[in-house]
């Protein structure tokens, strides 16, 4: 059979039209949202205490990921030091974003930590707690784990004690990869990679189990990376404001990755401790270039007028409403939201979970909205809102300047707009970031858009001073 040229881009086009469709047809229905009064979230009890400076050592060199990549695999002995943030030992043979710790048979291994997602090489300098804005998940990593498995098993064979050591680790990264291909680099798929570990877990034993709890869809939603300065105001965290209840559960969540059960989760969280009062000393960067401070006070003054009742105000006697805003009231791109109140299986599996069922006690209570966030250090934490759709402040407040498709230029900040200078033609197809995309949309927090010019400017300059 001859099949024309015609013939075939149609049924090309027909082809990824239903793929488009079956993509978002599984995302949660956003015709109807459900509306409520903007509330406060009250804090709840915590375990408290803790030191700092033990949770800045067990972060940044501890064994909360549980198991890892054989640290022999490395060749630790013709490593040179790494300088961008010195550490001891053989942490400091690799990069700040991995810690290398004891498997429990001894053998020393190596695993991602919370700074590859929570630190930044930002103005020069590498700061822990700042967002990562280079996440590629753009690319599908599973060949390349295949390939790494049959090196690693290659190299110690399967009945080694390295094999063992690596194994909840190498089970939970290939269970995973398939969930985390994001459509473009930027966001951060977080919680689907969670989702892709706790699927195969008891939730109570915290165990491997063959078969999935339930039915992931076949579309990563992703967001910005929050810093971490700002935990010392919040009483739940998140975009959406669900993680409710004590924190040092609820920080420890990436022990999912390679933790084998509760009995080790048990002495995580313990340390994890010290880690919320570590993150609670944080401090935001402060401006680096001149502020005008006449026009900063003149913003102040629209600030508290039209933003504080959901942002807060800031200074010494700061205070912080932590509130929840509704979807219909923040207009704002609803799919992250609601993935979780209405198809993420994730705030059930927490829920009946060992980090909701032994003290201290924490839950995940996903609402259809999202939580004002405090603006401490807003200059440097660009792009923004909870998906990073829009690259400057500027464009923030006024929504007419936000770009559809935008490509951030690499280490190029813009001080005027205050965030990322950007493209909006060429370059790479997974470095445009596409806001016609479901859950990548910019639209909404129009609140801005009533302001003035000038009063715009002003709020700009005070924001700078945050
Ligand atoms: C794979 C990347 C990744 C890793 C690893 C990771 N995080 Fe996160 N973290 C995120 C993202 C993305 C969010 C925002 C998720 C959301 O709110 O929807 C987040 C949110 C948070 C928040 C809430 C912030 C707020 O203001 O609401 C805290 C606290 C946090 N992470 C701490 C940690 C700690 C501690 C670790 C290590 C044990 C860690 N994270 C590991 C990506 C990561
Ligand atoms: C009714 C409550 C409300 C008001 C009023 C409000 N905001 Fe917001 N704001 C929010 C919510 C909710 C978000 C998070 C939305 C999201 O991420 O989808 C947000 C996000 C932001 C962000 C992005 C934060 C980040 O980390 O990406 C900035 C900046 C901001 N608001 C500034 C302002 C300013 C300036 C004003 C006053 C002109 C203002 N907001 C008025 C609720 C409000």
């Amino acid at each position: 059979m001859k099949v024309s040229f015609r013939t075939l881009f149609t049924l090309l086009t027909f082809a990824l039209w239903v793929a488009a469709c079956s993509a978002t047809r599984q995302l949660p229905d956003a015709s109807s949202l459900t509306d409520f009064r903007s509330r406060s979230l009250p804090a709840s009890p915590q375990v408290g205490g803790g030191d700092p400076q033990q949770g800045h050592e067990y972060i940044t060199t501890g064994g909360y990921i549980g198991s890892g990549i054989p640290w022999a695999f490395f060749n630790p002995e013709s490593r040179e030091p790494d300088t961008l943030y010195p550490r001891p030992g053989d942490n400091g043979l690799t990069r700040p974003s991995y810690n290398v710790f004891a498997f429990d048979n001894g053998v020393k291994v190596s695993s991602g930590n919370c700074f590859s997602c929570h630190a930044q090489t930002f103005q020069g300098s590498y700061q822990l707690g700042l967002g990562e804005v280079d996440n590629d998940y753009a690319e599908n990593r599973t060949l390349q784990l295949k390939f790494l498995n049959a090196l690693i098993k290659r190299r110690f064979g399967s009945d080694s004690p390295e094999w063992e050591a690596f194994s909840d680790y190498r089970r939970f990264l290939n269970s995973t990869a398939p969930y985390i291909i994001t459509p473009f680099d930027g966001p951060n798929p977080a919680f689907r990679l969670e989702e892709g570990c706790v699927l195969r877990r008891d939730p109570v034993t915290l165990e491997y189990q063959e078969e999935p709890g339930w039915e992931m869809i076949d579309y990563t939603l992703a967001t910005d990376v929050p810093p971490l300065w700002h935990l010392k105001k919040k009483t739940a965290i998140y975009w959406n404001g669900m993680g409710r209840g004590d924190f040092s559960k609820l920080l420890m969540q990436a022990s999912v990755l390679g933790i084998h059960d509760s009995t080790a989760a048990r002495e995580v969280q313990k340390n994890f401790v010290d880690v919320v009062a570590w993150g609670k000393t944080l401090e935001p960067p402060a401006y680096p270039r001149e502020i005008d401070q006449d026009l900063a006070l003149k913003g102040k003054v629209v600030f508290e007028e039209r933003c504080s009742r959901c942002h807060g105000t800031y200074g010494d006697d700061w205070t912080y409403p932590n509130k929840l805003v509704s979807l219909v009231k923040v207009g704002t791109d609803p799919y992250m939201a609601l993935y979780f109140t209405r198809q993420s299986g994730l705030p059930d599996w927490y829920n009946q979970s060992w980090y909701a069922t032994s003290a201290p006690y924490s839950q995940l209570v996903a609402e259809e909205g999202y939580v004002a966030p405090p603006l401490d250090g807003i200059w440097a934490t660009a792009p923004y809102l909870h998906n990073g759709s829009v690259p400057t402040l500027e464009a923030l407040l006024n929504s007419t300047l936000r770009p559809e498709k935008w490509a951030r230029r690499p280490d190029a900040y813009d001080f005027e707009a205050v965030g990322w200078k950007y493209d909006e033609s060429g370059g790479k197809k997974r470095s445009i970031y596409n806001t016609t995309l479901p859950g990548y949309g910019n639209e909404g927090h129009y609140f801005g858009d009533r302001l003035q010019d000038p009063e715009r400017d002003a709020v700009i300059e005070y924001l700078k001073t945050l």
